[in-house]
């Protein structure tokens, strides 16, 4: 089968795989949701999490069989890390087309959003020619696989407001077992699903002063294109 399938917690990958399922008519899946084994053509679309891939994306990566695999990495405009060279060296060697596009960062809040999707148009065209290509090993930084999700948990808090009404639909969203009613635990990797979720926005985001020191960094608005 063919498939846009996705990875998203605050809506800008999804946003991007829509458009990757209207322009190529492939059905759109969330990958938390339910997802087939096998492919003959899929593009998947996910977040760079601390400069890497996120685990949920890892395991759905070890369980597929794909013949032609196109992958779409979104990230905040800080560093895209090497997650597309790190898919095809450990995961999935037939790729066709890849792409780092810049979005809005998930802890920003009046950041812009993302690029002119007429920019994706060639990785459309790949997608329906497909032929296998080499993604090239892009720089990381060494200090990106030191305890990533600690550094996410130590950077920010999420904090309930006297909004909640305890319904408990972060719990529902949530798929890591994460908070309930509106707390979180250690198991929280700070995707935010659930702050978006939130339909009474009772969950707020506290940063850190090193986390909020780094995104004020310069930006990189540079999109990748690999086909
Ligand atoms: C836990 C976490 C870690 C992130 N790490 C990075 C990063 O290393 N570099 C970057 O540029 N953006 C980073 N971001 C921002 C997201 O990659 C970006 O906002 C992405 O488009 C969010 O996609 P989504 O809305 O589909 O979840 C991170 C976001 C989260 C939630």
């Amino acid at each position: 089968m063919n498939a846009v399938v996705f990875y998203s917690n605050t809506g800008q990958s999804k946003a991007i795989a829509t458009y990757f399922a209207n322009q190529l008519g492939y059905p759109l899946a969330d990958m938390e949701i339910k997802c087939a084994e096998y492919y003959q053509n899929l593009v998947l679309v996910f977040p760079v999490h601390c400069q890497n891939i996120p685990d949920i994306v890892k395991s759905f990566l070890k369980n597929i069989s794909v013949e032609n695999l196109t992958v779409v990495a979104t990230y905040g405009k800080m560093c895209c890390g090497n997650v597309l060279y790190g898919i095809q060296k450990n995961y999935q060697k037939n790729i066709v087309a890849g792409a780092y596009i810049p979005t809005k960062h998930s802890y920003i809040d009046n950041d812009d959003a993302f690029c002119d999707l007429d920019e994706l148009k060639p990785i459309v065209e790949k997608v329906k020619e497909p032929s296998y290509i080499q993604l090239p090993r892009l720089y990381k930084n060494p200090l990106a696989d030191i305890f990533p999700k600690l550094r996410s948990r130590i950077g920010l808090a999420i904090q309930k407001s006297e909004n909640c009404n305890g319904c408990n639909l972060c719990a529902e969203r949530c798929s890591f077992g994460a908070i309930k009613s509106g707390t979180t635990n250690r198991k929280c990797i700070r995707c935010l699903k659930c702050v978006e979720a939130c339909p009474r926005q009772a969950l707020k985001i506290k940063l850190g002063m090193p986390l909020k020191l780094y995104l004020r960094k310069k930006k990189s608005n540079k999109i990748i294109i690999y086909v």
